[in-house]
């Protein structure tokens, strides 16, 4: 019998997940970087991607995708922003629908942070081209466009590090975003939605984590706008709101849409902190939170950040120090009563941690899962419950496409196994 929440099914609006186990974003850099297949996706997602779904996950993201050309992370990141791109992510969708998965779409623009190159070119180029240590930068030459990178501020100030580019060859200086600017950006989210959906995807999030524009507003570090959308939370959080009022006017009412947040930009107490008058952090992810679920969003997946050369990451290689945060923001709500799911990410790799994780949490058998919920708080009374509804998992995933399995057969759980796959089945005792 399985008594595990991870794989009891989920109903999100009119979707249903057979589990709770989500492949997070993963940025390939594999799509072409110009002429007429730019930012299509490509056979390598249909084949990377259409593994994970064949291989039981709940369902499986494409990666950042950007609603404009100049907000792709890398000149080989994918976008939305034309009709020739729906085609190509059909494919992708069609053949995970073939194998009973499920697929969703992140849709982002990196602002100030992109026009960047590939992890495994970037180490190429500083050595071939001398760039320094915290090089990422793409040069017009090999696809970028530099003269062209947006953010809420412009200026050398607004680089990742601060420095001239010319120096460190780190992120280019952004142009500072104009009123107009943000109204396109705004409609183009909303265009990129309704190519999403006539793509067939089931989910579409929203990426405001890690750094890229949507989080540059958010914080006061990298937004100090004299204008509405700069300032008080309020005006903070004004851009975010927006994108999704007009995503979700371009979507199906009974399509799920989830928001990816960097719940703190790791700078508490900082230097950064006191010179910005503020950073992010998960009080203002849960303040944020509490609005979502009126905005049309279903699931905050609970990142972190990624916005500030001085964040404090050092406890990121404790294997709770996202998702505790996740906890805490899911307690802080479910006291409310925010009727809102939470996705935690980040360092999950064990069967018995991804269990626990979600172990009581609401959806599919309500009536035995308010029983383990019981049963669960009785064994262990320091423990307030699930930390999350669903789990995400990034990193593990490319080690073990067949991680879904593992951990069901690991659980002592029954799940079917692709009839292909069959012969190699793990066995239960
Ligand atoms: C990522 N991550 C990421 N996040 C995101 O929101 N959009 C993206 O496109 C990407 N791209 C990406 C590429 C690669 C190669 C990696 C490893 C990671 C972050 C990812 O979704 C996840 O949040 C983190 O990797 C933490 O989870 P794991 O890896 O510890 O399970």
């Amino acid at each position: 019998k399985n008594t595990s929440t991870l794989f009891q099914p989920l109903t999100i609006r009119n979707v249903t997940l057979r589990n709770r186990i989500i492949v997070s974003p993963m940025c390939q850099y594999s799509v072409a970087p110009s002429g007429t297949d730019i930012g299509k996706l490509t056979d390598f997602h249909i084949a990377t991607l259409g593994h994970y779904a064949i291989k039981g996950a709940g369902l499986v993201f494409i990666e950042a995708t950007s609603v404009q050309p100049n907000g792709r992370i890398t000149p080989n990141c994918p976008g939305l922003w034309s009709d020739e791109q729906i085609g190509p992510i059909k494919r992708v969708v069609d053949f995970v629908h073939s194998q009973g998965g499920l697929c969703a779409i992140q849709l982002g623009h990196a602002g100030r942070k992109a026009s960047t190159v590939a992890p495994w070119v970037a180490s190429k180029y500083r050595r071939e081209r001398g760039y320094g240590p915290g090089s990422v930068r793409s040069t017009s030459d090999v696809g970028g466009w530099p003269d062209n990178v947006v953010g809420p501020m412009g200026g050398e100030e607004e680089t990742w590090d601060g420095l001239s580019n010319a120096e460190n060859g780190g992120y280019f200086a952004p142009r500072g975003l104009t009123l107009q600017d943000i109204e396109e950006l705004v409609q183009d989210f909303g265009r990129s939605a309704a190519r999403a959906v006539k793509a067939g995807v089931d989910i579409i999030e929203i990426h405001s984590a890690h750094g890229y524009l949507l989080h540059q507003f958010l914080s006061p570090v990298t937004n100090r706008r004299t204008d509405r959308y700069g300032g008080s939370f309020e005006n903070r959080t004004r851009f975010a709101k927006e994108i999704i009022a007009e995503v979700r006017r371009n979507i199906p009412r009974d399509m799920p849409l989830f928001f990816r947040v960097s719940c703190t930009d790791w700078l508490e107490g900082s230097e950064a902190e006191k010179k910005f008058g503020g950073s992010w952090d998960v009080e203002s992810t849960i303040r944020l939170a509490k609005e979502l679920p009126d905005l049309g969003i279903d699931l905050l997946d609970v990142s972190s950040g990624g916005n500030h050369k001085d964040q404090n990451m050092e406890d990121f290689r404790k294997k709770d120090y996202q998702t505790s945060r996740a906890g805490r923001i899911r307690q802080a709500i479910r006291k409310e009563g925010t009727q809102l799911l939470i996705g935690a990410v980040g360092l999950i790799t064990e069967a018995d941690d991804a269990r626990e994780l979600v172990q009581g949490a609401e959806g599919g058998n309500l009536a035995e899962e308010a029983q383990i919920a019981k049963e669960l708080t009785q064994a262990n009374s320091k423990d307030s419950g699930p930390k999350a509804d669903v789990i995400l998992v990034a990193r593990q995933f490319l080690r073990e496409p067949e991680w879904v399995l593992k951990v069901a057969w690991q659980l002592g759980v029954e799940v079917a196994w692709p009839s292909q796959f069959a012969r190699a089945k793990f066995s239960l005792k």
